[in-house]
């Protein structure tokens, strides 16, 4: 029964689960991670997974934007995504999809972008995309496809841009038939084809189209109608090898402004003179124009161009020297060259920016880029002919030497690249004029020392880039003059420490300061704040020294920056934070701390305590051994909590409550424990509609291997009606039936208990009464009534009467008339000093003797009172003895008296002693404890008259 009754109830709680499991409401996704919630984008990212429907299946239908990447997905079957209608954005790029269904895409109608690059696609269905009416961006590169169906298009009328570079199409004609009735499309891009010439007959290219991307295909002739490009702005043939300056006979350019030609056949003079584009449209990189005689007639031709050329793009060509020879020609050739507003001269092999003085300006010459040469040498005055310029680039070269005056009189310029290069040194006069500029570059250099005044000019500088050198030491006036500067990027160099004083050059107008990965080390607590001053800072990354990190935050570390909203102090080796380090920072807005700490440093109370406005935390790999409320509980603001790779083994809840803007935890790699000890934080992650933990149904159990944490069984936890109900049974049933059995069986061990207990109740409760005990008899004697001839004959008159004035107390004449026999044995042990015993034979078979002998034995044991006087009428053997054990008991502790009878020697003595032993054992260890020196009597009288009124039922 009792079985059939625990299955059951079993039965009943995992059925009680189960449909509480259906409840769940878990805001968190199998494969997909959402970091911005409300605009519903999902990541489904490297999840190894084969099956589209086991991504996307528990997502919301409210999704928006989906991107799913690096799986292992090959298929895409009908109706995939059905379930989200109103996707805007879906990315399946770089999966190895070969093949998708016709209604793959069923029921998309709100797409606007589909991104399918990087896969195998080979082929299409005509139908695909017949759902996505609005449709407006579609990217297929990098696939394998050969062929578009001819109506693949026929209903996304709302495509702007069809992407199709990397792939095996080979007919132009044919795509121009499939997309020629998309009356929005902008953009073709169909470059790394196998197209071999852009004919097409029966079909024209839309005319809303105005890019064409066809580089590094086959092409050899455009081979169509003259007019046909004559809406496109953006041409692209470059890397068509064998396409020769034959194909452009005749053909209409003029609309375009921009063409690649780029390592083609076409001979870019030739070309010039024959076709009615505008020079300034033609990008001349990679045209050839690579020695003084093709430059020599390449002015020429510019020169009878009829517009003015404001944008020369010679990249690519191989040029090896520019000022002083090659371009030299234009100018005889063309007055109007100083018209050039861009001149990019990217990608070819000069090196060395030579002296200029006194050759023929370039008034207006605004941006002029030489990156990516080889320049190792940049001499002085080099940029005299363009004092307007507003943007330079001379990043990635080689510049070693860099002359003083190489930038005099560049008065206009605000951009200055000079990154990736090898300088050395700076000196002042190096950026003396440079009034307006606003931007300085100067990072992935080999700097080593920033000297006094180096930038004294650049008041109107905002922002210095002086990251990636080797700067071990910056002068006191450094940064003097710096007056507008709002960021300063000293990352990765050799700084040792941070200069308080320097930052004061700048104090109210800074923003950002990045001093990561340097050498700053703090051994002493005591440094005071160098960032004192900088009241508008509001990021500020200290992430990273090298090789010990910062070691230590001294104290007050942070005082000042009461703009902050970001800072980083990752892989750090802070093996202290003190718990008011973050006081300061009332603002901030991001903490990061991933890494920063020596493993194990816990997070002291109240360490955050003042981030009232902090909404992006990472604590990542900090040996966080808990999360507790005394040290997160006031990120009341907090959005984003990443506590990935700490060492809790729980997470608190009501911690957790108190982030009452949580959205998105991230609790990766910590090793929580699927215990009881976790319950609530199990029921707190999958019943949370409002905060997604990432990747949560993947986290598993620390202790167990087939488990997750999220579905670990808790039912054990709860206070379970279950068992409750199991327990409550099985009392049930055990007193039915073992009850009866016991009560049979020790039917007189319960009845003494109950009077043993009746009696202790029955003094507790008379104590409680009488603070004072008080005793009215001296002895209570108990005998069998076969014995009372003794009793009155001998007992009564020695103890009574004969010189001794003992009160006795004897059944048949004290006891209460009317009064239960059983209170009254009660009442007489206890209103008595002593209980005398007269043990015969007789005696020991009464039931009522054996009771009063076990309630003044239960004294002697219990109260360690001395109560009981054993008389021996006769003398009873150890073997008759045992079946009375409690009996035993008394007489193994107690020694007792013998009466002696008429057959001993001399009766008359041995009773005179018999009667004097048993005065002495009465009047020792009294029981009562009373006043010293009342007599027996006295006490006796004294403590009735006290108990007269309310313990009359005591008395007889
Ligand atoms: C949500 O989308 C809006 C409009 O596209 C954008 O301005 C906003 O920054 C986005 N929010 C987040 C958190 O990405
Ligand atoms: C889809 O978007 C519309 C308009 O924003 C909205 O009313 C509807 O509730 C959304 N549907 C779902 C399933 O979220
Ligand atoms: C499509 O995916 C490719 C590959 O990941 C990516 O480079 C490209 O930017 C994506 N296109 C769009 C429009 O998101
Ligand atoms: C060329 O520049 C000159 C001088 O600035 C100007 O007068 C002329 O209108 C320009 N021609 C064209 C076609 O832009």
């Amino acid at each position: 029964y009792l079985v059939k009754v625990r299955h059951l109830i079993y039965l009943l709680t995992v059925a009680l689960v189960l449909h509480a499991a259906q409840l769940v409401t878990t805001y968190s996704f199998k494969n997909c991670n959402t970091a911005h919630s409300e605009n519903k984008t999902f990541i489904c990212h490297r999840r190894r997974e084969e099956n589209v429907s086991a991504i996307v299946s528990d997502l919301p239908s409210s999704a928006i934007n989906l991107r799913i990447c690096f799986n292992y997905i090959e298929h895409i079957p009908n109706q995939s995504f059905t379930h989200l209608p109103n996707l805007t954005q879906l990315s399946l790029d770089q999966n190895n999809i070969s093949t998708l269904d016709e209604r793959a895409f069923q029921n998309l109608q709100q797409l606007q972008m589909l991104n399918l690059t990087l896969n195998s696609i080979s082929h299409l269905e005509p139908l695909l995309f017949q759902d996505l009416h609005n449709l407006r961006h579609l990217a297929l590169a990098q696939n394998k496809i050969k062929v578009l169906p001819g109506h693949i298009f026929s209903t996304t009328l709302k495509l702007k841009m069809l992407i199709l570079e990397e792939n095996y199409l080979f007919d132009f004609s044919q795509i121009v038939s499939s997309v020629s009735h998309l009356q929005s499309l902008t953009t073709i891009k169909l470059s790394l084809n196998k197209l071999t010439s852009l004919e097409h007959s029966n079909a024209s290219l839309p005319r809303s189209l105005s890019n064409l991307y066809v580089r590094r295909n086959n092409l050899s002739s455009l081979g169509c109608r003259q007019s046909f490009l004559s809406h496109l702005q953006y041409l692209d043939l470059s890397f068509n090898p064998r396409l020769s300056t034959d194909a452009f006979q005749g053909v209409d350019l003029a609309q375009l402004n921009h063409l690649s030609l780029q390592a083609t056949n076409v001979n870019i003079i030739h070309f010039l003179n024959i076709s009615n584009i505008s020079a300034n449209s033609v990008d001349f990189s990679g045209t050839g124009l690579n020695n003084d005689s093709r430059l020599e007639e390449f002015c020429k031709v510019l020169g009878r161009k009829v517009d003015n050329v404001t944008n020369l793009t010679l990249k690519s060509n191989g040029i090896h020297r520019l000022s002083s020879t090659s371009l030299q020609y234009c100018p005889k050739y063309i007055e109007k060259l100083d018209l050039i507003k861009v001149f990019e001269a990217e990608h070819n092999n000069l090196k060395q920016l030579e002296f200029c003085r006194g050759q023929r300006p370039f008034k207006n010459l605004k941006y002029l880029s030489y990156r990516y040469n080889y320049i190792l040498i940049v001499e002085d005055y080099a940029f005299h002919p363009t004092p307007n310029l507003v943007n330079l680039s001379l990043n990635i070269n080689r510049i070693a030497w860099f002359g003083r005056n190489a930038l005099h009189g560049l008065t206009k310029l605000k951009n200055l690249r000079l990154d990736n290069n090898l300088l050395t040194d700076l000196y002042r006069e190096t950026f003396q004029n440079l009034l307006n500029l606003e931007t300085l570059n100067l990072a992935s250099n080999r700097i080593s020392v920033i000297f006094n005044n180096t930038f004294k000019s650049l008041r109107n500088l905002k922002t210095l880039d002086l990251g990636d050198n080797k700067i071990t030491h910056i002068e006191k006036q450094g940064l003097h003059g710096l007056a507008s500067l709002s960021k300063l990027f000293l990352n990765d160099n050799n700084l040792k420490e941070i200069d308080t004083s320097l930052y004061y050059a700048f104090s109210d107008k800074l923003k950002v300061l990045s001093l990561e990965s340097n050498l700053v080390r703090f051994l002493s607590r005591t440094t005071s704040s160098p960032f004192i001053n900088l009241s508008q800072l509001t990021e500020l990354n200290l992430g990273r020294q090298q090789p010990f990190g910062l070691t230590l935050l001294p104290r007050n570390f942070f005082r000042g920056l009461h703009s902050l909203k970001s800072l980083h102090l990752t892989n750090n080796h802070i093996s202290h934070l003190a718990p008011d380090a973050f006081d300061d920072l009332t603002e901030l807005d991001f903490l990061n701390l991933e890494y920063c700490c020596v493993g194990g440093v816990q997070l002291q109370s109240g360490v955050f305590k003042n981030l009232r406005n902090l909404t992006r935390l990472i604590v990542e790999n900090m040996g966080l051994q808990n999360f507790s409320n005394k040290v997160f509980g006031n990120l009341t603001k907090l959005q984003s909590l990443q506590l990935n790779r700490n060492v809790m083994h729980s997470i608190d809840v009501d911690t957790l409550e108190s982030l009452k803007n949580l959205k998105y935890m991230d609790i990766r790699g910590v090793p929580l424990t699927c215990n009881c000890e976790n319950s609530l934080l199990q029921n707190w992650t999958i019943n949370n509609p409002s905060v997604q933990v990432v990747y949560l149904l993947d986290h598993p159990c620390q202790d167990s291997t087939k488990d997750r944490f999220y579905n670990f069984p808790t039912n054990v936890c709860y206070v379970d009606l279950g068992q409750f109900l199991c327990f409550t049974t099985a009392a049930v049933i055990f007193l039915f039936t073992v009850v009866p059995i016991v009560f049979v069986k020790l039917y007189w061990t319960l009845k003494y208990s109950y009077f043993v207990f009746r009696a202790w109740f029955s003094e507790q409760w008379r104590r409680l009464r009488d603070e004072e005990e008080n005793c009215v008899y001296d002895a209570f004697i108990s005998y069998n009534f076969s014995d009372e001839q003794w009793v009155f004959e001998q007992l009564v008159p020695n103890l009574e009467g004969n010189g001794s004035s003992f009160k006795l107390c004897l059944h048949h004449r004290d006891f209460e008339v009317g009064r239960n026999i059983v209170d009254n044995i009660v009442s007489a042990v206890y209103s008595s000093r002593k209980t005398i015993c007269v043990v015969s034979r007789n005696f020991l078979q009464s039931e009522w003797c054996s009771l009063e002998i076990q309630l003044a034995s239960y004294r002697l044991f219990d109260e360690h009172r001395d109560v009981l006087l054993l008389v021996f009428l006769e003398s009873i053997t150890e073997r008759q003895m045992s079946y009375y054990h409690r009996m035993r008991k008394v007489m193994l502790k107690k020694t007792y008296l013998q009466w002696p009878g008429s057959d001993c020697t001399d009766p008359a003595q041995a009773q005179k002693l018999f009667w004097s032993q048993l005065r002495r054992a009465m009047k020792a260890n009294s029981q009562c404890e009373t006043e010293s020196g009342d007599s027996p009597h006295n006490r006796a009288q004294h403590s009735e008259s006290e108990m007269s009124d309310d313990t009359q039922y005591l008395l007889p």
